[in-house]
């Protein structure tokens, strides 16, 4: 099949790139001529591991190709995807679809045979029905279709998260992009993908509905631990026994700090604003939002009470990100807890597997290290704050030789026994 795939953050390079392997031909158009050259040249502007090598692979296949060229992509292709970004709106929780909406109105120039438009970015419930009316103002309905067709992929993992998917949902309201659809992820289905189809409105809501569900599910889990905290129990516990009920299971049941990304703090808002608008009150997601917006001063608050006087301590920072295996930034909570310290009058270090970050350029007292050794040489106290796998084997007694050494492990990836056995004081989350 030809496929457009318009914008090529996260969503639209990942799913082009691999509908592209499916053997499907591709065209990801955007309008910055940087990314596109340097996407031809096999560059890739986002850290993901294995993207860049399929990539190169799928450009020599030559079924993969990068344009500037809107128009000409959209005439050359039967499905075209939307993939442009939905960020919060300034001064306000709902999402900004500007960009989605002038996409829709380009494609509406460009239409010069049957056309399926599928909504791939996270777009509120509705959506679909107003991208509909901006085509038809300019195009006879028979000629196109809108579908919703929600993408689950976890940054850092996005790959094998296409290929092996929970499920694929589409949603549309005519039986003949239904067909089409279904064709295209057979090779997903094949391999024992789950394939849910629904009409558009129900799509769209299962995209938001699931990233809140999950959000909730990580900030129950949090305040649980905050509980275990105060009474000698490991969160650890909790979560493994919980999560062996199969209507609990086990995932995203990891304490730790405040989540974050591009996806979660958004897309929960979105939903509450969008339910508001439809007088619907998401009275537990509302809940979630503040509790996760409060979670950084919390996990603050306990380690002010561990060590009192933070003023001139060296304290380093491992992995900045919202999570490992990313170099994203968005909503991470080192955002809040790093100028807060640097505020208190610590002098910190940081280092992360994918490099320095701008954010923190202007901040007093605090530098990027190159390396973990140089990161923790002459540390206080170590915050663990992301999972990636480079932590999980240093040898702390080896890097630090500070006797009164303090790690705080915000992901619990360390043993209690085994640092303490070190001679190092340790505290993780919900322990
Ligand atoms: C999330 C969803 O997991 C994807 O299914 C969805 O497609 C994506 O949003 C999106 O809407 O585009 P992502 O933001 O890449 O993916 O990251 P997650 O792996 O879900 O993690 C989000 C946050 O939750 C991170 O801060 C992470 O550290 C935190 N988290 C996750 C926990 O604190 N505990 C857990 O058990 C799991």
């Amino acid at each position: 099949m030809k496929l457009c795939m318009i914008g090529t953050g996260y969503v639209g390079l990942v799913s082009g790139v691999c509908f592209s392997d499916l053997g499907n031909d591709v065209i990801c158009v955007d309008k910055d001529n940087n990314k596109i050259n340097n996407l031809k040249n096999g560059k890739i502007p986002i850290y993901e591991p294995g993207l860049e090598e399929l990539v190169r692979k799928n450009i020599q296949n030559k079924r993969l190709n990068f344009s500037t060229n809107l128009k000409e992509s959209i005439r050359k292709s039967d499905l075209i995807f939307i993939c442009v970004g939905t960020p919060t709106k300034k001064n306000s929780k709902s999402a900004d679809l500007s960009q989605v909406y002038s996409v829709g109105k380009e494609i509406s120039k460009s239409i010069n045979k049957f056309k399926i438009i599928i909504t791939k970015s996270t777009v509120p419930l509705t959506t679909g029905d107003k991208l509909e009316k901006i085509i038809s103002k300019k195009v006879n309905k028979k000629l196109f279709s809108v579908v919703s067709n929600p993408e689950f992929l976890r940054e850092g993992e996005a790959i094998r998260d296409f290929i092996y998917p929970d499920r694929v949902v589409v949603g549309s309201n005519e039986e003949k992009s239904k067909k089409i659809l279904r064709n295209l992820y057979s090779p997903l289905i094949s391999k024992g993908a789950k394939y849910v189809s629904t009409n558009r409105r129900a799509a769209e809501l299962i995209k938001y509905a699931s990233n809140a569900f999950l959000a909730t599910k990580i900030t129950f889990i949090n305040e649980i631990a905050n509980l275990c905290e105060k009474t000698g129990i490991d969160v650890e516990d909790i979560s493994i026994a919980i999560g062996l009920d199969k209507r609990i299971g086990s995932r995203f049941l990891r304490a730790g700090p405040a989540y974050g990304g591009s996806c979660f703090p958004k897309d929960t808002k979105a939903i509450v604003s969008t339910a508001d608008k439809f007088k619907s009150n998401l009275s537990v997601i509302k809940t979630v939002i503040k509790s996760n917006q409060n979670r950084s001063d919390l996990l603050l608050k306990r380690l002010l009470s561990k060590i009192k006087k933070i003023n001139n301590k060296n304290v380093s920072f491992l992995g900045v990100t919202f999570k490992a295996n990313t170099d994203d930034m968005r909503d991470s909570s080192s955002l809040k807890l790093i100028p807060f310290l640097s505020k208190k009058g610590a002098k910190i270090k940081y280092y992360d597997p994918t490099g320095s970050k701008k954010e923190f350029n202007n901040l007093k007292n605090v530098e990027y290290s190159n390396s973990i050794q140089s990161c923790i040489a002459d540390s206080d106290l170590i915050i663990v704050h992301t999972e990636w796998n480079d932590f999980k084997s240093i040898n702390f007694r080896k890097l630090s030789k500070n006797k009164k050494l303090i790690i705080y492990d915000m992901r619990n990836i360390f043993s209690a026994e085994k640092i303490n056995k070190l001679g190092i004081k340790y505290f993780g989350i919900g322990r």
